[in-house]
This record gives C-alpha cells, structure tokens and sequence, in this order.
C-alpha cells in the first residue's frame, strides 16, 4: 500500500498525527528550531527521555543519519521520531545519503512501532542549511521507497518556500 502524501504548511508540533518527526541533534538534549518548538510543545518529561536514551559515545544519543524514538508526552502526537540530519558543506560530504538515512532510520521506527499517520519538517533545511529543493528530493525518493506500511506522510513545512520545494519536488517525480 502507497500512503497518501500531505504537504502542509503548518506547526508540527499542532498536528494529530501517530508520530511526528524532529529534527534534532546528536546530544538530543534539545535546541532551537522545531527541536525547541517539539520540547516546548512536549513539555520537560520529553527531555528526561532523551536523557534516558543511551549514549554509543561521549555527547552521542544519536549518531547523524540515526533516529531514535520517545513518547511525545503533551504533544498531540504519541510518539516522537528523534532523527539527527547532517550540516550541508555543499554536497560534497556524503550529505545526501546521510539525509537519505534520517528519513530511511525513522520510517523503520514508525513500521516497527505501527505508526500509521508520521509528519516529517523539513530536515536539516534550516540551521543545518541543507538546500530546500535537494532536500525535498531526498526525502521524496526514500518516502516512495520505504513508507509502504503507512497510511499517511505528512511533509510539514513552516512555511511557503518549503511547501513550494516539496510541492516542485513532487510534481518533478510525477513528470509533470
Ligand atoms: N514546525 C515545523 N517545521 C519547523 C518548525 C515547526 N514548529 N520550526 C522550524 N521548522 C522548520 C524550519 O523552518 C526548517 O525548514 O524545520 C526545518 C528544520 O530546521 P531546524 O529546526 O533549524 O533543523 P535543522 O536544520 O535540521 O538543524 C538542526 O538545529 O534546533 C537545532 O538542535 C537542533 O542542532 C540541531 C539543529
């Protein structure tokens, strides 16, 4: 089964969904952007979670390219899918397979935990300066291949230049 693709412009952190997808970072202790917004939304019990994860080095809960998963406590969402994109030092740095991997890693984590509806933000797109319209090609190649078990992705932009990046993106894929 193909799940159905939504590309909205929103706040995950608002979305009914089973899981929402945050874009974190290796300590996964928190940070600004929608890692701020997502602990904000979850409250402090989220963090404590995150410090429960176990570190496979020093400072390291979760390798880049890797995800790991928590509650979501008072969010709407259930459960929250940790998952850690690379900095962007101009594609030449394995850059697009480790992003590949973020979507990949936590696509596994929703099948394994019968999540149905899971929202992805744009990951790495913003501090971490992954370009938009590569990104969303990313991220459309490995949903297509790997999000068979789900009934919905919801590509959740913040915003209109990300929409318009999934939305060419999706229309690029499509042919027309
Ligand atoms: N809902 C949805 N998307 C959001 C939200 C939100 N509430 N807030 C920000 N975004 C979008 C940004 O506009 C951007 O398109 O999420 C995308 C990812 O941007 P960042 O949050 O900056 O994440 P990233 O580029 O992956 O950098 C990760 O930033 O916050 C720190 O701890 C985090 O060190 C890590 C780094």
């Amino acid at each position: 089964m193909t799940p159905s693709l939504a590309i909205i412009e929103a706040d995950i952190t608002t979305l009914h969904v089973d899981a929402i997808v945050n874009a974190a970072n290796e300590s996964l202790l928190g940070g600004g952007g929608v890692d701020g917004a997502i602990h904000r939304a979850a409250g402090p019990a989220l963090l404590d979670a995150c410090r429960a994860v176990p570190e496979v080095r020093p400072g390291v809960r979760c390798p880049t390219g890797d995800a790991r998963i928590t509650p979501g406590f008072a969010l709407p969402a259930r459960f929250v899918i940790h998952t850690v994109g690379p900095v962007w030092h101009g594609g030449s740095r394995g850059e697009a397979g480790l992003l590949a991997s973020c979507y990949r890693r936590s696509l596994r984590l929703a099948r394994e935990h019968g999540i149905a509806r899971l929202a992805f933000p744009a990951i790495s797109c913003g501090v971490y300066g992954y370009p938009l319209d590569r990104a969303a090609r990313v991220a459309l190649h490995e949903i297509a291949a790997s999000a068979a078990s789900l009934e919905q992705v919801v590509l959740c932009c913040f915003g209109r230049a990300a929409a318009e990046a999934y939305r060419s993106a999706l229309r690029e894929r499509s042919g027309n």
